[in-house]
């Protein structure tokens, strides 16, 4: 799984200086050492619990050669060292926002939706309060506005159900990311994985080359940045939470940590999606699976 714009290659990146010339970083001449290796990958795992496993040393050089090339840092130990001397986390963020994937597209598993849809809304439909869905790694917002779509076609063929709409709230760690999912303007590629010609057409309008969420779905997200490893009692109470495509990155104890807080934070009977190749098996009993359209939902035991 490659991130969007994030390249990956197992050779040095060569890279402008902006003094003008050209120097090769984390190359086969400057090479990543044993102990800066796993140094890094104690910096990761600590600040966002995602682990590099045996020879992933391609995706430091892939994703912060040319950081590190405009820092004027030679090799990965510079880096380290500036990252502890970092005070106010600019550079972590960085970082951060380098080494994460944020691989998504519109309507990602079906099957999710249609359960989110057949057996979740409807069975919200005379509820007293708008039904809280968090999407716990939204990536570029492909997810929240999925779910936004999925509630305005559901109240507009079915007049007078859900009365009090979906509030969905969207975070990731990665505030560029986050920054650039609270746009809802997309570009190349992204228009067309997922959805069709008739969903660009009802949801989106054209701006420029590029297409923009139309306000009626953008107005149930609320973007926030938010770090799935800390404490989640700021978060509220959710119905549905879709945590997907993310647990794959973390050590089995942070998996089964990230689990114990989700099921804290659903409401009696609330639903939990993980991607459809992860599975919370062994790492949690506190769920219950709900089958439908070839896919799973995890439903909270009472
Ligand atoms: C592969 S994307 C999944 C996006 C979406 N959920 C989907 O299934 O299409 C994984 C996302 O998890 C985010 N992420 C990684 N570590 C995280 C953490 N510790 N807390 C919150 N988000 C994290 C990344 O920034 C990235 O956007």
């Amino acid at each position: 799984m490659t991130a969007m714009g994030k390249s990956a290659s197992s050779h040095g990146v060569a890279v402008p200086l902006s003094s003008g010339h050209v120097e090769t970083v984390l190359s086969e001449e400057t090479p990543i050492t044993p102990r800066e290796y796993r140094d890094f990958q104690e910096f990761l795992e600590k600040t966002c619990g995602i682990r590099l496993g045996e020879k992933q040393e391609y995706l430091i050089v892939s994703r912060l050669s040319g950081l590190m090339a405009e820092q004027g840092m030679a090799s990965l130990g510079h880096l380290l060292e500036a990252l502890r001397q970092d005070a106010h986390g600019t550079l972590k963020t960085i970082v951060i926002d380098a080494m994460t994937t944020n691989e998504t597209f519109w309507f990602r598993d079906m099957a999710h939706f249609r359960i989110l849809s057949d057996t979740i809304f409807s069975g919200a439909d005379r509820m007293h309060r708008p039904l809280r869905i968090w999407s716990a790694a939204c990536s570029t917002g492909q997810e929240p506005y999925s779910i936004s779509m999925m509630a305005e076609e559901y109240r507009r063929v079915r007049p007078g159900r859900l009365p009090h709409d979906v509030e969905i709230v969207a975070t990731d760690i990665s505030t560029r990311i986050v920054a650039e999912a609270s746009t809802g303007i997309y570009c190349g590629m992204t228009l067309s994985r997922g959805l069709t010609a008739q969903q660009r057409h009802r949801f989106f309008s054209p701006q420029g080359e590029c297409i923009r969420v139309n306000p009626e779905i953008r107005r149930r997200v609320e973007f926030r940045s938010m770090n799935l490893t800390q404490d989640f009692s700021g978060m509220g109470r959710f119905d549905v939470i879709f945590c997907r495509n993310v647990l794959i990155y973390f050590s089995n104890a942070l998996k089964k940590s990230i689990l114990d807080k989700i099921a804290e934070t659903l409401h009696p009977g609330g639903y939990l999606f993980v991607g459809s190749t992860e599975s919370i098996s062994g790492f949690t009993g506190r769920f219950e699976m709900v089958a439908g359209h070839g896919g799973i939902a995890y439903r909270l035991k009472d």
